[in-house]
């Protein structure tokens, strides 16, 4: 091989692969020197390959793009004179250099590489066939009892309204009251029904407490329990009220708490149940594919978890909803829980409700990509239709089918120690709750 063709070889798939996949710390000085001055990232890419030899624009750009990916931004900021290993003396530079940002954050090789190691059952979700079930299919929900997190919006919205459709007793569990009002007003002007509000931040232990408390004061039973809402792609800085990170705080911590303090209703409905069984529907993503475990010094606040890029974080949540799934399921399905996780679709994003840079990105594919209501028709079937009791342990994909979640997520040792991580991060404030 040529000297000229060997590095084109490097430049174009070894360099970039490599830096895409690594998310350890040791391209920091890398993606610290494009964040600085990109004549500082080519002196550190030089230290790899001398950059006259890169052979064109194009390998130039994506040896560029390589070096600024890996989802993670490093902190803290370097102080003047500071000198980072492999990148020289620091130069000053705006620190809202937005050019630079934006390919961190879209991460671009990144996402190639991740992309490349989607399973076929994660783009078969990604792009899913249409579909053959429709909510006119469900049964009467007359007499069930329903609780549907994040209900006030988007899918969960979609949801409450075709349970109401469907005569069943909806909580639409929401953090802010005159949103869900708003929502409840909207959906008895459509359904001729009115769901319940509770007041539920699951960002906040404390108002996940009160809330289960509300409800169990009210109810004595519970059918299926939809965790559905999210916490998508918010600023890194964003912490829980305890400071978890926001994302793993609110989609996993949040709710593995709410299921747990409702965990005496629906194992007593599931044993008064006809088909002896009450169900707890997940809502991961295709997401949790793109990282391989969940590391829990980035669970809370600190410099390791700012590290991360918003993205990465909302995977890694995402992988604990499938992990918190099947956990619940090896635990509980002999006393008649059906606990399983799934990936709604790829739908459309409120660019305006959600201000990431990702999202407004993801928004330009709007206009081709399906609304809440495709993205609620997979929960509505999994947590309604008879066949629903055989899912738990498994994780299903848009429209109404069964499908694979990446294989790490179903390691029982995995499972065991997370759940005992969040055992212990609710031990305090655990109410004295007694099974009826
Ligand atoms: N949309 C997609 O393409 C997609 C793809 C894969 C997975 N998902 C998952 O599907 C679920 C629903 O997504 P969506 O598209 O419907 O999102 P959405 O339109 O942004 O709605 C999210 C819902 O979650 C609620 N929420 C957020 N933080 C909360 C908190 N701390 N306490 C209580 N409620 C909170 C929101 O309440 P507020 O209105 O008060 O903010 C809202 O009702 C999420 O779990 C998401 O991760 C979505």
């Amino acid at each position: 091989m040529s000297q000229n063709r060997f590095y084109r070889w490097i430049c174009l798939v070894v360099k970039p692969m490599a830096c895409c996949s690594r998310v350890d710390e040791s391209c920091i000085p890398a993606r610290w020197a494009l964040l600085r001055s990109p004549c500082f990232a080519r002196s550190h890419i030089e230290a790899f390959i001398p950059w006259p030899e890169v052979p064109s624009a194009s390998s130039k750009v994506l040896l560029l793009l390589a070096f600024s990916s890996n989802n993670s931004i490093p902190t803290p900021e370097p102080t003047h004179g500071q000198i980072y290993p492999g990148c020289g003396p620091p130069i000053d530079l705006p620190t809202s250099f937005r050019p630079y940002l934006i390919m961190q954050s879209y991460a671009i090789p990144s996402l190639v590489s991740s992309l490349l190691n989607v399973s076929p059952s994660g783009w078969s979700s990604m792009f899913p066939p249409p579909p053959k079930w429709s909510p006119e299919e469900m049964p009467d929900l007359g007499g069930k009892v329903m609780v549907v997190t994040g209900g006030n919006d988007g899918i969960g919205k979609e949801t409450v309204k075709a349970l109401l459709a469907h005569n069943a007793k909806v909580y639409m569990a929401s953090r802010n009251q005159v949103k869900a009002q708003v929502a409840i007003d909207e959906l008895k002007r459509e359904t001729g029904r009115e769901a319940v509000f509770l007041r539920l931040d699951l960002a906040s232990l404390q108002s996940v407490k009160t809330a289960a408390q509300e409800f169990l004061s009210k109810e004595t039973e519970l059918h299926v329990l939809f965790n559905n809402a999210g916490s998508i792609y918010p600023p890194v800085e964003d912490v829980t009220e305890e400071g978890y990170d926001l994302q793993f705080g609110t989609n996993v911590l949040g709710h593995y708490y709410f299921t747990k303090l409702l965990l005496p209703v629906l194992l007593k409905t599931a044993r008064l149940s006809a088909d002896g069984k009450a169900r707890v529907v997940h809502v991961a993503s295709v997401g949790h594919e793109f990282v391989n475990g969940i590391d829990l010094e980035t669970l809370k606040d600190g410099p390791k978890r700012k590290r991360w890029h918003t993205t990465k974080l909302y995977f890694q949540s995402k992988f604990g909803n499938v992990v918190v799934a099947d956990e619940f399921h090896r635990r509980y399905a002999d006393q008649g829980l059906v606990s399983f996780s799934l990936h709604p679709g790829n739908l459309k994003f409120d660019t305006k409700r959600h201000p990431s840079w990702t999202i407004k990105l993801l928004g330009i594919l709007n206009p081709v990509i399906p609304g809440p209501k495709m993205g609620a028709l997979t929960q509505l079937w999994a947590g309604t239709m008879p066949e629903g009791v055989h899912l738990g342990g498994k994780y299903c994909i848009p429209y109404a089918r069964v499908g694979q979640a990446k294989n790490e997520t179903d390691d029982p040792e995995l499972g065991k120690r997370l759940w005992e991580w969040l055992e212990e991060q609710v031990r305090d404030v655990e109410p004295p709750y007694t099974e009826t």
